[in-house]
């Protein structure tokens, strides 16, 4: 195998949640130029700027295959009936989890300061983004046993291995809630044991990304960057290389690892 083969995602299938998010949409355009095809999942797929992306992709990659299907993670019922909306596919080779309940500025119980989490939000976070993955991996496990090269990515956060620093949230409305950080930082646990349980045929790793810059209030980003080794938040394709790289062949000899990925903010 020549080394540049050793990326291609030629012929495989991925699954990706969460796929017209920011991150997600970016993910399925590196799988796609990869050469994969692509199983789409989100809550509410029917919007024009996600009917717009999926008319996009199937236009420029006029010979690999795009599904699209909606499911609500928080409910297992739907995560139940995915399985039927999977039927026809065999084998996936490449799941990506991604979806993850993010919550607003405006999320009463959630992006607030700790007297006022809830536990209503402290469990649909949880729902969204810890218990849904155990779920969705339980579904398809079959599916992806069958892959002879089956690579499970889970997004996790830099907030799954650090405390925050509430230095730099001071004169914003933003926070940062318990319930995030217990369930990302529950997502690598959940990584590593998957890994040492569903190995030799599937790898299993995650990604711990650093803050991507969505025009947070400048108060903030300053005090961010300021943490960072390379002097500047994220943007979505600075994950390009590592979801290839997790993806692809290239990393047949790495599993259970959280690589993260955040400029050198935790250092
Ligand atoms: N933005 C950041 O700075 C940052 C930093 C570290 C980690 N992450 C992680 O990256 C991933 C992508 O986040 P993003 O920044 O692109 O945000 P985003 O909000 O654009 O993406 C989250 C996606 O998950 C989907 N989702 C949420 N709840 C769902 C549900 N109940 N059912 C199905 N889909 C659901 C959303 O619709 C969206 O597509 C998440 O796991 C997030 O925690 C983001």
């Amino acid at each position: 195998m020549t080394i540049l083969k050793i990326f291609s995602l030629k012929n495989k299938l991925s699954l990706v949640t969460g796929a017209y998010g920011y991150l997600g949409k970016q993910i399925c355009k590196t799988l796609a130029d990869a050469g994969s095809n692509i199983i789409l999942i989100e809550k509410g797929i029917e919007t024009n700027s996600s009917k717009l992306f999926l008319k996009n992709l199937k236009k420029k990659y006029r010979n690999q295959k795009f599904y699209s299907y909606s499911c609500n993670l928080a409910s297992s019922l739907e995560r139940k009936n995915l399985r039927f909306k999977l039927k026809k596919f065999n084998k996936i080779d490449i799941f990506i989890n991604n979806a993850a309940f993010t919550g607003k500025e405006t999320t009463k119980g959630y992006v607030e300061k700790f007297e006022k989490q809830n536990l209503k939000m402290w469990a649909e976070c949880l729902e969204v983004s810890l218990t849904a993955i155990f779920d969705l991996t339980q579904i398809l496990l079959p599916k992806l046993r069958k892959s002879k090269t089956c690579s499970i990515i889970n997004i996790s956060s830099i907030y799954g291995v650090y405390g925050p620093d509430w230095s730099i949230y001071q004169g914003t409305k933003m926070a940062n809630p318990a319930s995030y950080a217990a369930a990302k930082a529950g997502l690598i646990q959940f990584t590593k044991w998957l890994s040492k349980t569903v190995g030799p045929s599937i790898r299993v790793n995650s990604i711990s990304p650093g803050g991507i810059y969505r025009k947070q209030p400048r108060k903030f980003v300053n005090a961010y960057v300021k943490k960072t080794s390379l002097k500047r938040m994220a943007k979505e394709s600075d994950f390009d290389g590592i979801i290839l790289l997790l993806a692809s062949d290239a990393s047949n000899y790495i599993t259970g690892q959280n690589i993260i990925v955040d400029g050198g903010w935790g250092v």
